[in-house]
């Protein structure tokens, strides 16, 4: 059934001239856009108050809560957008293949992928029937925004890193071997993962996200010349499937400065960039056809208002009023920010970030 809203009206089209989707496209709006990845989570009381003891995987599960969990941090900071309560991991839980994820490590798997045998746990995703909470989570807040909704899905090589090290790692020694040593199973791997991701960022589009983030925060661990032959060729396959469907599609990495024009080439629309690079030295690589968002040091946020409200301000200069920005930090928000201090983010960008005349938007 279609929601209430999206029987009133197309929602890609209820949002076209939001300042979100006017800055992910380069054209003119009246404000910096400005929302947070991570913004729902641990660092809200109202999130650990309603959130319970159980599995992240529990709680994304069921839609009323995972609403009211996406729509928390809309309220409290009044962001330009929301991002869905779920995670990156969701897809290929729900295929069966062993994932779960502990509070304060991420995401474990009891049985890594190891070898082709190990293919067969990844069977096609199915998203009305085997994620069908999430979609109900996307019409339900479709009906209560009045921003634009964002849906993710994570990346094939950051999905693929967490399958075979098991757990979160820091030099990836388990995932590269297998990349070196397997090649064409590496490929088969990462195929998989990218048809996954379609049919999950496909099925929250057609339930009504307004634009799509692929999240592949460890894409840093890699050379240009490694992600170009392993990795690129997989997410480009996401970005194309995604580019009929109309929406602004970002694509997010830590770490990635020397990767910034393979993040933008494989067909994003919007790059996400962290603090170690400036917003104009990025742009002065990437040129105008992409949009950038971030990019505030998640630190200068804990370390308090002073620094916090220094960075934003550094972050908005750097842009120079270019329009195609929109503000978020480098990366995501961690328990042990100050809400407070996100508020202020917030105010200091709507009241200070102003967008410049537009010289050089897409006819
Ligand atoms: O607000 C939002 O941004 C939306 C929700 C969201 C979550 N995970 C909820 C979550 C998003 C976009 C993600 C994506 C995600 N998940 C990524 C990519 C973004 C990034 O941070 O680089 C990654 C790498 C994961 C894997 C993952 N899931 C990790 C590393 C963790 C943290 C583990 C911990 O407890 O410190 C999770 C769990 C998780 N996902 C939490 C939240 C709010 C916290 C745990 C909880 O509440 O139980």
């Amino acid at each position: 059934m279609p929601s209430a809203a999206s029987r009133q009206e197309p929602v890609t089209e209820r949002f076209a001239q939001h300042c979100f989707v006017q800055a992910c496209r380069g054209l003119p709006h009246d404000r910096v856009p400005v929302w947070f990845m991570r913004q729902a989570g641990r660092s809200l009381p109202e999130y650990r108050a309603v959130r319970g003891s159980g599995s992240i995987l529990d709680a994304i599960k069921d839609p009323d809560l995972a609403t009211e969990i996406t729509l928390q941090p809309v309220r409290r900071y009044g962001v330009d957008a929301a991002i869905l309560f779920s995670d990156i991991v969701v897809p290929v839980h729900a295929v069966g293949f062993g994932v779960t994820v502990t509070p304060g490590v991420g995401p474990e798997v009891q049985h890594p992928f190891r070898s082709a045998s190990d293919l067969q746990r990844l069977r096609p995703l199915d998203p009305e029937t085997d994620t069908p909470y999430v979609l109900e989570t996307v019409r339900l807040l479709v009906d209560e925004l009045k921003v634009p909704l964002i849906g993710f899905a994570g990346a094939p090589f950051t999905v693929a890193a967490y399958l075979i090290e098991g757990r979160p790692s820091r030099d990836y020694l388990l995932a590269k071997s297998l990349m070196f040593n397997a090649e064409k199973l590496w490929h088969g791997l990462l195929d998989r993962l990218a048809d996954l991701a379609i049919a999950s960022l496909q099925s929250q589009v057609e339930c009504g996200a307004v634009a799509v983030q692929l999240f592949d925060s460890w894409a840093g661990a890699l050379s240009a010349e490694q992600y170009k032959r392993y990795v690129a060729p997989h997410s480009e396959k996401v970005f194309e499937a995604l580019a009929t469907s109309g929406v602004p599609r970002i694509h997010f990495g830590v770490n990635t400065s020397e990767l910034l024009n393979l993040l933008a080439a494989v067909g994003a629309d919007v790059v996400g960039i962290d603090w170690r690079v400036r917003i104009d030295d990025a742009r002065a690589r990437l040129g105008d056809a992409v949009a950038l968002q971030g990019n505030l040091d998640p630190a200068a946020v804990v370390a308090g208002v002073g620094p916090a409200l220094a960075g934003t301000r550094e972050v908005l200069a750097a842009n120079g009023g270019h329009p195609s920005h929109i503000f978020n930090l480098g990366h995501g928000v961690v328990p042990q920010c100050d809400p407070d201090v996100l508020s202020e983010v917030v105010r200091v960008v709507h009241d200070e970030g102003k967008v410049g005349s537009l010289t050089h938007a897409p006819q």
